[in-house]
């Protein structure tokens, strides 16, 4: 079985083919980064007009590298929402006409499931596990019980963890993307420089905040900047301690996340970790700590996997379709579409 997926709900456009045998034909990714970089984040209207741009030729470069043609397809799928409507609408358009074009069945997969289900394309993990989803646009602790079935035990009341890096990147101007700037400035950095707020921590539940933090260090940065304006170390500092608060602050929220877990899946094993901000070295140093000391077993997709891609709208769809979930023609593309109601 191979099955072709299309990824264009934020500022990545990308394509992959994989097999249903966790194999990978292909995977091509084509970042934005220089349409966005001089406006400091995602404009959606530029995205849209660059996803229609590229999509043809990324799907075209996807079946070059991986050596076939549209005829040996199983079926084609495509990241249906959540996202940037206009981009989500080019990606679930080509993706029909595909369908259309070559008769092959088609598969409208949640974003947010994407990265939920990656770790079971790249690790060895068996449902249920227990999930911390970060990302730009989302921030939340689930269970993961089959493709389709989550139970959402968290998540943020105000920011995703992704934004807040991408917001006290643009303050300090590190430079865009945000998350990977702040990580590598962060390396040089003194992390208890700066004493900031933990949103959340200690508190019960899983719940997430970072409008308080972000604030937090716009205030530090403020004070600094009476004096003089910032210096490299200075940035690199702020960097470290911001960093280290976000580690702090999800592994404690997932720390209850993990005795709710347990006690209703007593022999379940895995933690696993998705969404851009996987990417980031020291969370998921937190997080392999925190499971360890729980007698968990640690899984995240590899750093490139993270982030947007083509491989986890693939093969969340080999996972739907091989449970005959395929999707009507009539489905159109959804801004909003949480997790926890994905079959409605
Ligand atoms: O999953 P993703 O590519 O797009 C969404 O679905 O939102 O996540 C993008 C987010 C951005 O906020 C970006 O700053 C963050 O992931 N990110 C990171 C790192 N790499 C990407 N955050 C922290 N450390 C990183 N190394
Ligand atoms: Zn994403």
């Amino acid at each position: 079985m191979l099955v072709m997926g299309i990824e264009s709900s934020c500022d990545e456009t990308a394509c992959a083919i994989v097999s249903d045998k966790r194999e990978l034909l292909s995977s091509v990714v084509w970042s934005q980064y220089d349409e966005h970089r001089r406006f400091g984040g995602v404009v959606p209207e530029i995205a849209a007009r660059a996803h229609l741009e590229q999509v043809d030729v990324i799907v075209e470069e996807t079946l070059k590298q991986a050596n076939i043609g549209f005829k040996d397809l199983s079926a084609i799928a495509v990241a249906g929402g959540p996202g940037l409507i206009g981009g989500v609408m080019v990606g679930v358009v080509t993706a029909k006409a595909i369908a259309l074009a070559h008769n092959l069945p088609f598969l409208a997969v949640n974003h947010l499931e994407g990265h939920a289900l990656m770790a079971r394309f790249t690790n060895d993990v068996e449902f249920p596990y227990l999930l911390m989803l970060t990302s730009g646009g989302h921030c939340q602790i689930l269970v993961v019980e089959a493709p389709g079935k989550y139970e959402r035990l968290g998540g943020t009341i105000d920011d995703s963890a992704g934004e807040a890096f991408d917001k006290v990147a643009k303050m300090l101007n590190v430079g865009y993307p945000g998350g990977p700037n702040i990580e590598r400035a962060a390396k040089t950095g003194n992390p208890k420089r700066f004493i900031l707020p933990y949103p959340m921590k200690g508190r019960p539940g899983c719940d997430f905040s970072f409008s308080g933090l972000k604030t937090a260090v716009r205030h530090q940065i403020e004070e600094l900047e009476k004096i003089a304006s910032l210096s490299e170390q200075d940035k690199s500092d702020m960097s470290a301690s911001f960093q280290r608060t976000v580690v702090s602050v999800i592994t404690d929220r997932l720390k209850n996340g993990i005795a709710i877990f347990k006690k209703k899946y007593p022999n379940a094993k895995h933690l696993v970790v998705s969404g851009g901000v996987a990417a980031n070295t020291s969370l998921r140093a937190g997080i392999e700590e925190l499971a360890k000391k729980n007698g968990m077993i640690f899984a995240a997709p590899p750093l490139k996997l993270c982030t947007d891609n083509g491989v986890m709208i693939a093969w969340a769809g080999v996972e739907r379709f091989r449970l005959g979930k395929t999707s009507s023609m009539d489905f159109k593309a959804r801004p909003r579409w949480p997790l926890d109601k994905m079959e409605e």
